[in-house]
């Protein structure tokens, strides 16, 4: 065929727009439209002084008072450099106190040296979970590394910022003040302490610090003082965000997410290898070199539900449970440039079971899960209820709604807001004088991607698919959190 001029104009134009230009590539990028979801990660500028919100739908729950504490990345971008991942945003302090009906909003970052120095800079320099970080980082102990972005623990009149790597940064209740990094026991200093403690029915809390194949197992009271730390080598160095206690045990979830050699960021150093399978190591509170091992198909998680022990000692504990690490790697860096498609499948709700016999079965509800939650009356003790967030979908990276999950029914009660929300983390908040399960209301903020605002909703634990019982709205976004802890 004898080529026509038509036919080579066409070519050339389909070859000129193949041609992939530096500057073609960054046009393509300043025209591409910022995610709908973008407000989850923007950056908020300042402290946020308490400020009421606005009751605009329904009515406050007679007898909810108390506090919600929540922590979260809540600052990215500087000009000088930013954060390149989700984990690494500066931790924002947030409190929504509920007063005889009325909700007053605070945030207020926590004053960490990494802040300071990055204020100073006007730059990002501090190597994180996912940011790399650069020389000019001034990083003397773990402590100066930390975020203080991730969960936060009531001590009483304080509350804790908890990041992964180093101490617990104690802040005032009252003002989110800043006040020191908490030193539990003079020797052991800076020594991790992670963010997801375990309550125990005796009132005493459990948690872990992870450095390698050992783990520091701190057991405090309720007030914060230290009862004792010891350290326990595991048979696996593997990512560890959060593991979980049964009344008379503790569980160490080992995913196939290993050390593979040293490096920043600090996620670089971990290989995913599907062949090893889950380990499961369950340890004696009372004695903790008595252990036993069970082993689990490939999977991944961030997050597990409280433990419970049956009369026979079968134990039983939830796990938000994903296929592999992309949202862990790629997902949470692409959820920082508030464009473009965020790589991972979401997790799936399921239950591990450690049988006496040395099986262990993995049982799914079929759901999309994160962030579970159960009655804090219920911590380390038989319970059915799964409070979690849900309605993620593939083109719909966060969450849009809420949802329980009953183990023994094998059904969910949800609700959802829809693409117009980004719901976060709910925590159960029992109702003052009952004792059953559901007698509870699950408190979380959103945030209102239409009114541009962050909300916060009371649901019935009972009746949540008929949406919240009371929404509040505030005047201001923030940003995205991660956990949240209730101060009655
Ligand atoms: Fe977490």
């Amino acid at each position: 065929m004898t080529p026509s001029r038509r036919h080579f104009l066409m070519g050339a134009a389909a070859l000129s727009a193949a041609v992939a230009t530096p500057e073609r590539v960054r046009a393509a990028i300043a025209q591409e439209v910022a995610a709908p979801w973008a407000l989850a990660t923007a950056d908020l500028e300042g402290d946020i002084a308490p400020r009421p919100m606005r009751l605009v739908h329904g009515r406050a729950p007679a007898g909810l008072e108390g506090t919600l504490f929540r922590n979260g990345p809540g600052k990215f971008r500087r000009p000088g450099g930013s954060a390149t991942h989700w984990f690494d945003g500066d931790g924002l302090l947030r409190s929504f106190t509920v007063n005889d009906g009325a909700v007053t909003l605070a945030a207020r970052f926590a004053d960490t040296p990494k802040r300071r120095t990055e204020t100073e800079l006007d730059a990002v320099v501090t190597p994180g979970f996912g940011t790399a970080g650069d020389a000019r980082a001034r990083v003397g102990s773990a402590d100066d590394a930390s975020a203080a972005n991730t969960a936060v623990m009531v001590t009483g009149d304080k509350v804790w910022a908890l990041w992964e790597g180093g101490s617990p940064l104690e802040m005032d209740a009252a003002t989110l003040a800043t006040e020191r990094f908490v030193t539990l026991r003079d020797d052991l200093k800076g020594m991790p302490f992670q963010a997801h403690p375990r309550f125990a029915p005796d009132g005493t809390v459990w948690n872990v610090g992870m450095s390698g194949d050992q783990a520091i197992v701190w057991h405090l009271n309720r007030d914060g003082s230290l009862i004792d730390a010891r350290v326990l080598r595991l048979p696996r160095a593997s990512y560890l965000h959060d593991f979980t206690a049964t009344e008379r045990h503790l569980i160490f979830v080992l995913q196939p997410w290993v050390f593979d050699h040293r490096g920043m960021p600090y996620s670089t150093q971990f290989a995913w290898k599907p062949e090893l399978g889950t380990q499961v190591l369950v340890v004696d509170k009372a004695d903790l070199t008595s252990t036993r091992i069970y082993e689990l198909e490939s999977f991944s998680f961030f997050h597990l539900g409280d433990g419970w022990e049956e009369a026979d000692g079968t134990i039983r504990f939830d796990v938000a449970a994903g296929r592999d690490v992309a949202f862990a790697i790629a997902g949470a860096r692409v959820l920082v440039e508030q464009r473009g498609t965020v790589p991972g499948e979401h997790a799936v709700l399921k239950l591990v079971t450690l049988h006496t016999d040395g099986r262990a079965e993995l049982a799914s509800s079929g759901v999309t899960a994160e962030f579970p939650k159960a009655d804090p009356r219920r911590a380390g003790l038989a319970r059915r209820l799964t409070a979690h967030v849900a309605g993620e979908r593939p083109d719909r990276p966060l969450p849009t709604g809420l949802a329980i999950w009953d183990w023994d029914a094998g059904r969910s009660d949800r609700f959802l807001f829809g693409d117009d929300q980004i719901m976060e983390e709910a925590v159960f908040v029992p109702k003052p004088g009952a004792s059953a399960e559901r007698d509870a209301w699950l408190i979380a903020p959103s945030i209102n991607l239409a009114e541009g605002v962050t909300e916060l909703h009371a649901f019935d634990a009972a009746r949540v698919s008929d949406g919240p019982v009371a929404t509040w709205r505030a005047d201001v976004a923030l940003p995205a959190g991660f956990h949240g802890a209730w101060r009655g």
